[in-house]
């Protein structure tokens, strides 16, 4: 991503940021020396506004980056919203930089879009992907670009600066895995939906208020019945008292949101029913919650 964004933006561009947004787009963002914008995704359904996006591109953005499926909000961006982002990126001269590491983690029914499939978004799509999570191999760092041979001349240039190259070893290893079959991806895809309805059903079965996502594996849960306005005590307050542990939302958000926090679900169905066991204590617990 950071060789992508060093490529194609140059200090005092802009690039448009979806919030909520995975933190390192800002960052990214900023160390290339180009300002964000933000435009928001309004939960609980997630939608942007299509006139604020406009707005967004009309300041000059270099670059929209696009994380589908979304962590943390688990949307999967329909064709139509990605018709809409592509058309404003054509009009406006714009890169759209994709983050699709959650490509495989998709719940029916809903489908996995990839922006350079849409016309004309071939040549201006760059995409970052990585093997992490498609193949349960988080802390490898292990990903690849795909763009067109102008932009890859310069990532390949920007990377071997930035990092030189990722170990030869763990390269090697990774070939193993993009030689599955399509079983493999079915069974991956089973093998989250099961975690996810395990985990959004024992929400559910508690009434808690939540999205349910539509890919990758997190839930953004709304903890407003709490009276919560710190979110970041909230969360160190639940651990340590209920024995669950969440990212507190305002750390995905730009706006002022402190009412969400993140539960992560890609865990055994033990560790997932414990946790259920113990969220299902959270309202008795909370009267002792002091901010
Ligand atoms: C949206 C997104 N992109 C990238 C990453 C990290 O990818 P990698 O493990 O290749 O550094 C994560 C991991 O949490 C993620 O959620």
């Amino acid at each position: 991503m950071m060789a992508s964004m060093m490529s194609v933006v140059n200090p005092g561009d802009k690039v448009v940021i979806f919030s909520p947004f995975y933190e390192n787009y800002g960052a990214d963002t900023i160390l290339s020396g180009a300002q964000p914008i933000y435009v928001p995704l309004v939960p609980p359904a997630f939608d942007f506004d299509a006139e604020l996006l406009e707005d967004a591109f009309r300041q000059g953005a270099k670059a929209l980056i696009l994380c589908n499926p979304s962590n943390p909000c688990g949307k999967v961006f329909t064709y139509d919203e990605l018709k809409i982002i592509a058309d404003l990126a054509i009009k406006y001269d714009a890169y759209v930089i994709t983050d699709e590491v959650y490509e495989h983690i998709v719940y029916a029914p809903n489908k996995h879009i990839y922006m350079a499939s849409l016309p004309g978004m071939r040549e201006r799509t760059i995409v970052c992907n990585s093997l992490s999570k498609t193949y349960s191999i988080t802390g490898w760092r292990l990903g690849y670009v795909i763009a067109n041979p102008q932009v890859i001349d310069r990532v390949k240039k920007v990377h071997d600066f930035l990092t030189v190259g990722a170990a030869a070893p763990l390269m090697e290893a990774a070939v193993t895995g993009l030689k599955f079959g399509d079983d493999y991806y079915e069974g991956l895809a089973a093998h989250y939906t099961h975690m996810k309805e395990l985990f959004c059903g024992g929400l559910k079965n508690l009434g808690f208020t939540f999205t349910e996502p539509q890919g990758a594996y997190y839930v953004l849960m709304d903890v407003s019945e709490f009276g919560v306005k710190d979110d970041v005590k909230f969360c160190e307050w639940m651990t340590e008292h209920v024995g669950v542990a969440a990212v507190p939302g305002s750390s995905f958000f730009r706006e002022d949101v402190h009412n969400l926090i993140r539960f992560h679900f890609a865990k055994k169905d033990e560790t997932l029913n414990a946790a259920l066991d113990n969220l299902a204590t959270l309202r008795a617990k909370a009267d002792g919650f002091k901010e």
